[in-house]
């Protein structure tokens, strides 16, 4: 069976832990595995612009003995009004994965269904799954463990970050505090299904308005922009998110040793201040560079299985 990496609760637990562990090993051994030896292409397709995904994606199936297939503008693929169904069609004869950055999940989810080749959300305006992979290996690193972890995100709590800590971070065993105002909360479906992973991995995770009670004793403290790729009306939701800026004063209620994440690109003084962001406990570099090898390792271990 053809195995998709859609949304963060593709992975079962152990198959996250699996992936995970595969991922310290390979940054230790970066040019020590090399699945896709021939090479064998890997296609990587952008709807919307990125930096992160689309280095560390191109970087690393090089590494793993691939060739990248990187098409920035899919309407070179895709701009004659065929369906994403035929495209996996294509593709999947020719190349060894599909990693696809696009907009609604309704698209990856046509083009996985016709694809027996592994396909990868690189980001969807749902869920933005390999990010969070690389963000649990961040956390592993730095605290030595995931599970049990009290885990912070604040900001937008409707969007494809916020929407994959709680699926992800619930697969984890994490407990998992969404802070975000009225209007910017979760959507409730994807918060019962988080909160039924939760009850198995020993995790939890509960949405709130207050962001010092979120903050309260966190692990770890999340955040990301306030104005998603695709979205409009800055000035309204600056507005309704400022109390939820990741700064100074918010991160004295977090425990002391806690450590600060953002995806980035970071807007300083919005979501989060430049004080934090360029501070201590600022783990972000770490948290871009683990895009690299997790997602080798989730490439690889998704083709394994395939
Ligand atoms: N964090 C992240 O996905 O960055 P890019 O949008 O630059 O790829
Ligand atoms: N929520 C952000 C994440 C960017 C990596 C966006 O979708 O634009």
């Amino acid at each position: 069976m053809t195995r998709h990496f859609l949304r963060d609760d593709d992975l079962t637990p152990a198959e996250q832990a699996e992936v995970l562990d595969l991922a310290a090993a390979m940054k230790k051994d970066r040019f020590g595995y090399r699945p896709f030896e021939g090479p064998q292409t890997v296609a990587v397709l952008f709807d919307k612009p990125s930096a992160r995904t689309r280095v560390s994606f191109h970087t690393g199936i090089g590494e793993l003995g691939g060739l990248p297939l990187i098409v920035d503008n899919v309407s070179v693929l895709m701009g004659r009004g065929e369906p994403p169904a035929d495209l996996a069609r294509v593709l999947d004869r020719q190349v060894a994965a599909i990693v696809w950055r696009t907009t609604g999940q309704e698209l990856i989810d046509e083009m996985a269904a016709h694809s027996r080749v592994p396909v990868v959300n690189a980001l969807t305006d749902e869920f933005h799954p390999c990010q969070i992979l690389a963000d649990l290996q961040t956390v592993q690193e730095r605290l030595g463990r995931t599970a049990g972890i009290t885990f912070t995100y604040v900001g937008d709590g409707a969007n494809n970050m916020a929407h994959s800590y709680l699926l992800g971070g619930a697969t984890a065993g994490m407990h998992v505090r969404i802070a975000a105002p009225a209007g910017y909360q979760p959507d409730a479906v994807i918060l019962d299904q988080a909160a039924a992973i939760a009850a198995k991995t020993g995790g939890s995770v509960v949405a709130l308005t207050d962001p010092v009670a979120a903050a309260q004793g966190a692990h770890v403290i999340a955040t990301d922009t306030w104005v998603s790729m695709g979205q409009d009306g800055k000035e309204e939701r600056v507005t309704a998110l400022m109390p939820y800026q990741v700064n100074s004063e918010l991160l004295e209620h977090a425990a002391p040793d806690a450590v600060v994440l953002h995806c980035l690109p970071a807007y300083r003084g919005y979501e989060i201040t430049a004080e934090v962001l360029d501070g201590p406990r600022s783990v972000v570099w770490d948290q871009a560079e683990n895009r690299l090898h997790a997602q080798k390792a989730l490439l690889h271990w998704l083709v394994s299985r395939t």
